[in-house]
Formats: C-alpha cells, sequence, structure tokens
C-alpha cells in the first residue's frame, strides 16, 4: 500500500481528482466505483469543474457505488442515491443508466445483492473510491468475524449509526442496515485509492501496518496489489 500525505483536503481532494483524471482519460469507457460520505466531496468538486472546464468527459463512464441504506428509497434526501445525484451526476454530463447504486427498496434483497455482485462482475471496476470508518469500515462492511466476499445486506455497527446520525433529525430515523459491495468485491478493482482525513490518522494505521483481521476490515487492503491511500493533516 502506498501511502501519500497532504498538508489540507483541498490538496488532497485535488489529487484524488487527477487520479480519476487519468483513469478516464486513459480509459474513457472506464468503470468508477464511488463512495458517498463526507470524504469523498471535496474530490467530486474537483472533478465537477474539471467537467465545467471541458478537462474531462464522463459521456462513456460507469459508475457503481458501494453501498446504500436499506429501507429508504432513491428520493430520500439522506439516501446514498440522491447524495450522488445531487454532488456529482446531475453536475458532470453522466447518464444516469450508466450509474449504478443498490436499490435499497428491493423487495427481494438476495436478488438484489446477487444482481449486484453480477453486474461488479460483467463490468468491472477499474478504480475504486474509498472512505474509511472511524471502526475501519470500508464500504459498510462493519468489524466482525470473517471477511465478506460479496455484496449483502448488513447490520450497521452502533458507533456507524451514531456517526451517520450527523446527517438525520433524530438517532431513530437513521437506518440500521445497508446493503453493501462486500470485501471480496471490493477487492476485485484493479486499483484503489482511499482517502482519509486526519481524524482517522490512528485507523489508518492499524489498516495499513497492523494485523490483517475482519475486526479492521481495511486491513485486508493490505493484500490488494494496487492501493494508495491519501490522507490529510486537517480534520
Ligand atoms: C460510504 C461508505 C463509508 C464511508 C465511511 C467514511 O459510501 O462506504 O465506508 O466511506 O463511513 O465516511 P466519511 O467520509 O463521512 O467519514
Amino acid at each position: 500500500m502506498k501511502l501519500i500525505k497532504f498538508k489540507t483536503y483541498a490538496e488532497m481532494s485535488e489529487y484524488g481528482a487527477k487520479i480519476v483524471q487519468k483513469t478516464v482519460k486513459e480509459k474513457p469507457k472506464c468503470v468508477l466505483g464511488l463512495a458517498t460520505g463526507s470524504t469523498p466531496l471535496g474530490l467530486y468538486e474537483n472533478l465537477i469543474k474539471k467537467y465545467n472546464n471541458n478537462c474531462i468527459y464522463f459521456g462513456d463512464v460507469k459508475t457503481i457505488n458501494l453501498d446504500e441504506y436499506y429501507g429508504i428509497d432513491g428520493k430520500h434526501d439522506q439516501s446514498y442515491r440522491y447524495y450522488m445525484n445531487k454532488n456529482f451526476f446531475d453536475k458532470i454530463g453522466i447518464l444516469y443508466a450508466n450509474t449504478f447504486v443498490p436499490n435499497g427498496m428491493a423487495e427481494n434483497i438476495e436478488k438484489e445483492c446477487k444482481e449486484y455482485e453480477d453486474r461488479i462482475d460483467e463490468i468491472g471496476i477499474d478504480l475504486q473510491i474509498l472512505g474509511i470508518g472511524n471502526n475501519g469500515h470500508i464500504g459498510f462492511n462493519e468489524p466482525c468475524n470473517h471477511f465478506p466476499s460479496k455484496t449483502h445486506l448488513v447490520d450497521l455497527s452502533e458507533s456507524t449509526i451514531r456517526a451517520n446520525s450527523r446527517f438525520f433529525a433524530n438517532l431513530s430515523d437513521v437506518p440500521t442496515k445497508a446493503i453493501t459491495m462486500g470485501i471480496g468485491s471490493i477487492m476485485k478493482a484493479k486499483k484503489i485509492i482511499l482517502l482519509a482525513t486526519g481524524k482517522k490518522k490512528e485507523i489508518i494505521e492499524k489498516a495499513m501496518y497492523g494485523d490483517v483481521t475482519p475486526e479492521v476490515p481495511a486491513s485486508i487492503l493490505q493484500f490488494h496489489p494496487n492501493v494508495t491511500v491519501l490522507i490529510c493533516e486537517e480534520m
């Protein structure tokens, strides 16, 4: 795993956006694996600027997101589909049909997860963007006693529910389950960049240099051949 440190969040975001730009330039029909949360917002803003300056074209790009809350639909303002449309897809001229986010309202969750995993295999992820939870989760693969291999429905941990509650009016409104790519699904990506701000420093150190254990899900990335961790000093 390669680590690159930045002083500011702005510098980290700019660098991350350049990696995405390079990927799209080299392979216009590439597939980007995307994350939500606070951390990648600056990267998305940079990509939107590049798009507005005609420096990147998303017309042939496909995207596939890591996860979605279970039990809320894409129109809900806290759903990850809503987040992606509002913060990125609506502003980059991408075809919505080429953007994939799990359907948190699917009636048959098993079928939804299987079809999502099949899609990952069919299109293949060229570049996966990741954030990291305070407990080391990637996607919504929470610390547990094994590394889940495929897309699945997961119970969110208490600490994740608490962390996510900052976006909801009440703690009781926060979804307690999510559909997430598995650790195995993420590991299939050809290249991975993980972005983290200063407050994640400790867990990043554990993930990069500690034991590889499902107690720290991101530690599995030590076994991936092409991971770059971008971290900034700012919180
Ligand atoms: C989001 C995701 C999560 C976040 C993580 C960090 O799609 O999969 O793993 O990346 O919870 O979130 P932030 O960036 O808000 O600290």
